[in-house]
């Protein structure tokens, strides 16, 4: 890939500093950094929250953080360590006390001046213009500071036009880092040299060749403490409008004129002005909204959603969801996107499908498979090509099997060199360069997509279909698919080689 490489960040200010976030993922992701050597000697990362810890308790805390989240465990590399835990301080800042501000000022001191300042807002979204506010309001956004702001941005498209408004107000638009982690995961970064460095898929990339596309991403892990947060989002907010639309939106965009944010976002924005709504009546066929109930899973017990969290009760937020998601342009027309996301179901996987049509014409007796390409984006990536293979066999009998044409990056690649997604995107937004970031026109136009989904779903007083615990999700899933033939692979090919 080509980088316009900018000014390298002096500080980070990390709001939502001590939170659940930062210690398990932005961090640990800076830790790997500092062990590859790529970040600089005078950048310093200042934890911020309402919280009133001491710079040593920040340190333990993300220290424990560390160990329990990093690729290399710290204290087999004590050096890079303590070098990485001298970088980082903390200060109590609350957006409620503007004075607050005064002392992050006094904090930063010329560094301001001398370098770029980047702040990570790993906060909830209702904080994420007052604290842009109160940064302006003394003096502490100049033309090279930074912004990261974490997905969700908003609730709604409404409440993310007021954010990327507000927001702009303060900041460049080039300066707005809009992060998706999935977008740093190194599978999804692949899906842009397997469609465009190679000269194979692209003539086969449309209608006439593909069947349908499944994209999934399973998690097992439930809502557990963070109840409070989700029951007001649910799946469709937490994941589709974001993770999972952008996966959609590689794999189905035009090939981009340049690697550059401006051309990339430019294609994923037609991609989403692309998707056929699915608003009214079509909200009861084409979605599927789930829920789970009590499990078990190798023996173990799992609650129910309704149980979970502090403050046990019913709820009708949808822990899965399932969509048939129609695209309405040239390449895609008549081929389904089939997407699915849910918490609890049996295994932690994230795959994207794509199935191709059959051949048109068959010489031999036996019948043979479509090919599929299988993109699998974690746990382990891996790119499966499934072929049409001849068994070998001496007495000339025709045996036809369906086999994988392999890559596996975990084999190939030394695992530890495989970067982690917030890896990748903090060491992208330290040295300023943001094609892997959203622009504020695809966020809004995928709210836009998504609101119509939700209206549709209050319209019609949608419920939520339970599924087991440690299953794959609600029936009406299957049929959802079963509906025009079809199946989902749920994790066939591991479970088969
Ligand atoms: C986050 C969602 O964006 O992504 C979480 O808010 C979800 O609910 C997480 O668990 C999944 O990320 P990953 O990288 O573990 O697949």
């Amino acid at each position: 890939m080509s980088f316009s490489i900018n000014e390298k960040a002096r500080s980070l200010v990390l709001f939502g500093g001590n939170g659940d976030l930062s210690y398990r993922k932005l961090l640990p992701a800076l830790f790997n950094l500092e062990r590859k050597d790529l970040l600089a000697d005078n950048l310093t990362i200042l934890g911020c929250s309402r919280s009133d810890i001491s710079n040593e308790v920040f340190r333990e805390e993300a220290l424990e953080g560390l160990r329990e989240n990093a690729t290399a465990h710290p204290d087999e590399v004590p050096e890079i360590t303590e070098k990485f835990l001298n970088r980082l301080s903390f200060l109590t800042v609350d957006a409620n006390h503007p004075e607050h501000f005064q002392d992050l000022k006094k904090t930063l001191g010329d560094s301001i001046a001398n370098g770029c300042c980047i702040y990570y807002l790993a906060t909830p979204p209702g904080l994420f213009v007052p604290i842009c506010q109160l940064l302006n309001d003394v003096g502490l956004v100049n033309s090279s500071s930074r912004l990261v702001i974490e997905k969700p941005i908003g609730y709604n498209l409404e409440s993310s036009i007021e954010i990327n408004d507000a927001v702009a107000a303060i900041f460049k638009e080039k300066n707005i880092y809009r992060i998706d982690h999935y977008m740093g995961k190194s599978a999804v970064q692949n899906l842009l040299a397997l469609r465009f460095a190679n000269v194979m898929f692209e003539p086969l990339w449309n209608h006439n060749f593909i069947d349908h596309v499944q994209i999934t991403v399973s998690e097992s892990v439930g809502v557990g403490n963070r109840k409070a947060f989700y029951d007001n989002v649910g799946a469709l907010r937490d994941m589709v409008q974001n993770h999972l639309l952008q996966l959609l939106s590689f794999i189905a965009m035009e090939p981009p004129t340049h690697l550059t944010p401006e051309a990339l976002q430019l294609e994923k924005i037609k991609v989403f002005r692309s998707l056929r709504p699915i608003e009214g009546k079509r909200t009861k066929y084409n979605t599927v909204r789930g829920q789970y109930s009590g499990g078990e899973v190798d023996g173990k017990r799992l609650a129910a959603y309704k149980d979970e969290g502090e403050s046990p009760a019913e709820s009708n937020t949808e822990s899965f969801v399932a969509l048939k998601v129609d695209i309405d342009n040239w390449r895609w027309s008549g081929v389904p996107f089939y997407l699915r996301t849910g918490k609890r179901l049996s295994t932690r996987y994230a795959e994207i499908d794509i199935q191709f049509k059959g051949i048109h014409h068959s010489i031999f007796k036996l019948p043979t498979k479509a090919n599929r390409l299988i993109i699998r984006l974690q746990p382990k990536d891996t790119i499966k090509l499934v072929i049409m293979n001849q068994e070998p066999s001496l007495s000339g009998a025709l045996n036809l099997v369906s086999d994988p044409l392999n890559l596996s990056f975990h084999d190939q690649y030394d695992p530890g060199d495989i970067p982690k997604g917030y890896e990748r995107l903090l060491n992208d937004c330290i040295v300023g360069d943001s094609t892997l970031f959203m622009s504020r026109y695809e966020v809004e136009e995928a709210w836009r997509w998504i609101d119509a989904i939700l209206a549709g779903w209050e319209e019609f007083d949608i419920p939520v279909e339970y599924y087991p615990a440690g299953s794959m999700g609600p029936d009406a899933a299957d049929q959802l698919l079963a509906k025009d033939g079809r199946k989902w692979f749920n994790n066939q090919y591991d479970n088969e080689k």
